[in-house]
């Protein structure tokens, strides 16, 4: 079953057509992948799932719901989270005030830090984020200032932050990008075991093709904001045009 699905989906900067009408379907449960070159419209097309820009046209559905133009935090109420590369971390707060400042947003809004410290009755917060922490394997870092974590591990608190809202679908904007190898494979690891314990669709962008191919069922490719090809990693390494975007680049 489809949890979400873009039909024309369409956005304009100016004269440039970043996405252009971009049909697609993520179905429950799948680890759906994005790829293309630079400046193919991959990043433009999860903000405006998520939200973060509004699309020129087309249409966004999710659990059967039209979200076409719904700000970021109604993107959010509605199930769907994204992890973000850089500045969702508060880096003097602990890792554990981080995931709960997370969670209570998603709830609530934004609100003070000071409201934080006054959260012994959310038990409910409390125990989404200790369920979080742990689906990143972090909650042994609970009480750990978050500036002081290890790179590798700053990651996984924002994927940590992400899942606090309890979402649905999971967007990913190249969650590897700046890893090292060993910080890298886990976390693929890591994307692969949250789908299984949180049951979580995930959709991802990622330039690292070994990765794609490990991780998706299926793959959309785009080039120049269109799509060139989209099925499982077979069909869309044997596509001609998907062999043409990347001659010079990426080897499939
Ligand atoms: N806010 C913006 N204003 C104007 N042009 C933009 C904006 N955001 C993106 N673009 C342009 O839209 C096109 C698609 O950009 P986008 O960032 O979506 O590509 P991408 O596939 O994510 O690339 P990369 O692999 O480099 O991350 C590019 O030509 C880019 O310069
Ligand atoms: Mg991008």
């Amino acid at each position: 079953m489809s949890l979400l699905r873009t039909d024309g989906l369409t956005k304009q900067f100016g004269g440039l057509v970043a996405v252009d009408e971009v049909s697609f379907e993520v179905d429950s449960g799948e680890t759906r992948a994005v790829i293309g070159p630079n400046g193919a419209g991959k990043s433009t097309l999860i903000n405006c799932i998520t939200g973060a820009l509004e699309p020129t046209a087309g249409t966004v559905e999710f659990d059967g719901e039209d979200i076409t133009g719904l700000s970021p935090h109604e993107t959010v109420q509605a199930g769907i989270s994204k992890s973000f590369q850089t500045a969702s971390i508060f880096p003097e707060m602990t890792v554990r005030e981080n995931v709960e400042i997370a969670a209570l947003a998603s709830e609530h809004g934004s609100f003070s830090v000071d409201f934080l410290k006054r959260l012994s009755g959310f038990d409910a917060v409390h125990d989404t984020t200790d369920r979080m922490l742990e689906s990143v394997e972090l909650l042994g870092d609970g009480d750990v200032e978050a500036a002081s974590l290890p790179y590798g591990d700053k990651r996984r608190l924002e994927i940590a932050i992400a899942l606090a809202s309890e979402p649905e679908l999971l967007l990913m904007d190249e969650p590897t990008a700046g890893m090292s190898p060993d910080e890298t494979a886990a976390t693929v690891e890591l994307v692969e075991e949250l789908q299984d314990t949180l049951d979580l669709t995930i959709l991802i962008v990622e330039h690292d093709m070994e990765i794609i191919f490990q991780i998706a069922d299926r793959i959309l490719v785009l080039n120049r904001g269109q799509v060139i090809a989209d099925g499982t990693p077979e069909q869309v390494q044997e596509s001609e045009e998907v062999q043409e975007a990347y001659l010079g680049g990426v080897e499939l």
